[in-house]
């Protein structure tokens, strides 16, 4: 359907008032959509992993998708919410004699704006909110110069893929890249890859780097994302240690992959399971340590977090929950890790996984820091005038509990950075996203949406023993957050709920025959 053609795509009668309907076209897979007695169409496949969107929720125009929660206007195909970046295709549609027909309807992907503009905006870090917030610039209408600054090595990639695919070995190196070098190329976005910023001076917002070259910029974005935090301990410097948060981390593990057959990961957290599940698809032996009595029971729950650690257990990976290491030993490299018991356990390789700090060093003395990250508005504004902050060093505004939050997730992120280059560009439109992340573990993806640092009651529709679920946290009787395994249009209504400011009760929430979708 390349052509100018219209082209059968389905029978009139088949479609109802505000129901999308999945069709395929000359093989490209459709969404047709009856509103307001007018017909849309649209592709069907998210742009960000490809889900079915007619699988998703749909609330006036606004679809969103059921695996990441990414969010389209079904009726143009326009992007609204990452983690998709781009459009949906759109075509032109009309009927006749009872059958709708279809075709392209042109490009749908962010052009270059027309126009001089002399300001340039400089944004540091390359990651899920840096990038975000620089195609969001030019999707604004930004005609500007706009250079991206990185310490790596690396474009923009996907992150998330690193420690589930690509560590696994199901996804391969090429399929890292958020964009391609053609497409930064016609956007006119500039990186300045392996730059390491040393110090900023906000008045006059001038950037510094190692080795002493300086830039200044209009507006800056500081989106530095975290740093792994490493493990005090004797022998943490051995070969074969690492953390994972880069690419090039990654790559390091996957060079001395080939040489180890037994793991030992330090954390029970996203990254330690991941870890931990990518390497037993490696058929390695895995062995995971951490502190606390149940993984991930502080974020899902004790009840969810017993289920994961099962599926993990017979998965074969070895817990020692409740159990610190004490010592990693090893004569070049590391060869076996000591617990606080007195456990001995082989290991060639020993990752890292105990969460991060905020990437802020290079602030100190700018005045922007508090608490180890940096206070925003609701416009990512920071402190000093013209320089916002985004991603997981920001702490932001949150409407919902009338607080602040700090959260480390991917889909925040983008969101963030998305919305930063608005503001960057004079829009004073506060950020009213909710939170959302997911996992995948052993195949189960977990999504949850909200915020809640301590939730007082965890209540239940289905149960986590099934692996079908939708968990609501509570917080002095408000519902703050959701998770689910399976129940992804029910998370998706809670969401829109909390949006609303509607109130969904524990009984509401735990009967099944209560209908969240009105
Ligand atoms: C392995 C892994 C898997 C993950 N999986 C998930 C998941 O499944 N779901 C989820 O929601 N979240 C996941 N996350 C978290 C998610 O990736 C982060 O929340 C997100 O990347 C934060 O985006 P950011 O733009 O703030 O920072 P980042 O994406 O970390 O980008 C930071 C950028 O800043 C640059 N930088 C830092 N300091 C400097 C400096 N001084 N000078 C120049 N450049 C600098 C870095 O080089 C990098 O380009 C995962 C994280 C990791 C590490
Ligand atoms: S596949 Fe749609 S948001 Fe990920």
């Amino acid at each position: 359907m390349d052509g100018n053609e219209w082209m059968k795509a389905a029978a009139e009668k088949d479609l109802k008032e505000g129901v999308p309907l999945p069709v395929t076209v000359d093989g490209k897979k459709v969404m047709l959509l009856l509103l307001n007695a007018e017909i849309h169409a649209c592709g069907n496949e998210c742009s960000h992993y490809g889900a079915p969107l007619t699988d998703g929720v749909l609330k006036g125009r606004e679809i969103t998708c059921p695996w990441h929660n990414a969010r389209f206007d079904a009726t143009s195909g326009r992007m609204i919410a990452a983690p998709a970046l781009n459009d949906l295709p759109h075509y032109e549609s009309r009927i006749e004699d009872g059958i709708v027909y279809i075709r392209p309807g042109g490009p749908h992907l962010i052009q270059m704006p027309e126009g001089k503009d002399d300001r340039s905006f400089v944004i540091i870090g390359a990651g899920a909110s840096g990038n975000a917030a620089a195609e969001g610039l030019r999707r604004a209408g930004f005609a500007g110069g706009i250079s991206v600054i990185t310490a790596e090595q690396d474009r923009p990639y996907d992150r998330t893929m690193l420690s589930k695919d690509f560590l696994s070995g199901e996804a391969p190196a090429k399929w890292l890249p958020l964009r391609s070098e053609k497409f930064y190329s016609r956007l006119k976005i500039d990186f300045l890859t392996q730059h390491r910023v040393e110090s900023l001076d906000t008045p006059s917002r001038k950037i510094t780097f190692q080795g002493g070259e300086s830039i200044s910029a209009d507006r800056i974005l500081i989106a530095t994302g975290g740093i792994p935090r490493r493990l005090n301990i004797k022998g943490s410097e051995l070969r074969g240690v690492h953390t994972l948060r880069s690419l090039t981390d990654c790559n390091r593990i996957l060079s001395e992959i080939d040489q180890a057959e037994q793991v030992v990961v330090l954390g029970a957290g996203f990254i330690g399971l991941e870890v931990a599940q990518a390497f037993r698809q490696r058929k390695l032996s895995v062995h995971v340590v951490a502190p606390e009595n149940i993984p991930l029971g502080r974020v899902f729950g004790e009840e969810i977090g017993r289920r994961i650690q099962q599926v993990h257990k017979e998965k074969g990976v070895k817990l020692h929950m409740g159990r610190t290491a004490q010592e990693a030993r090893g004569d070049d490299r590391v060869r076996e890790v000591i617990l606080d018991d007195g456990t001995r356990i082989a290991a060639d390789l020993l990752i890292i996984g105990i969460g991060i700090t905020p990437a802020v060093d290079f602030l100190a003395g700018s005045g922007l820091v508090e608490n180890s990250a940096v206070p925003v508005d609701t416009r990512f504004q920071t402190k000093a005038d013209g320089v916002f902050a985004s991603g997981d060093i920001a702490v932001v505004p949150d409407r919902f509990t009338g607080g602040v939050r700090r959260v480390e997730h991917w889909v925040e992120a983008e969101r963030q950075g998305q919305h930063a280059a608005k503001a960057m560009l004079g829009s004073t439109e506060p950020y009213s996203e909710i939170p959302f992340f997911w996992t995948r573990q052993f195949g189960t993806s977990i999504k949850y949406i909200g915020h809640v640092r301590k939730p007082d009651r965890i209540v239940f529709r289905g149960s986590a023993e099934d692996e079908r679920f939708l968990a609501g946290y509570y917080e002095n009787g408000t519902l703050r957050a959701a998770s689910c395994i399976g129940m992804a249009k029910e998370l998706i209504m809670i969401g829109e709920k909390m949006k609303r400011g509607e109130h969904v009760n524990p009984e509401q929430l735990s009967d099944i025959g209560f209908d969240l979708f009105e």
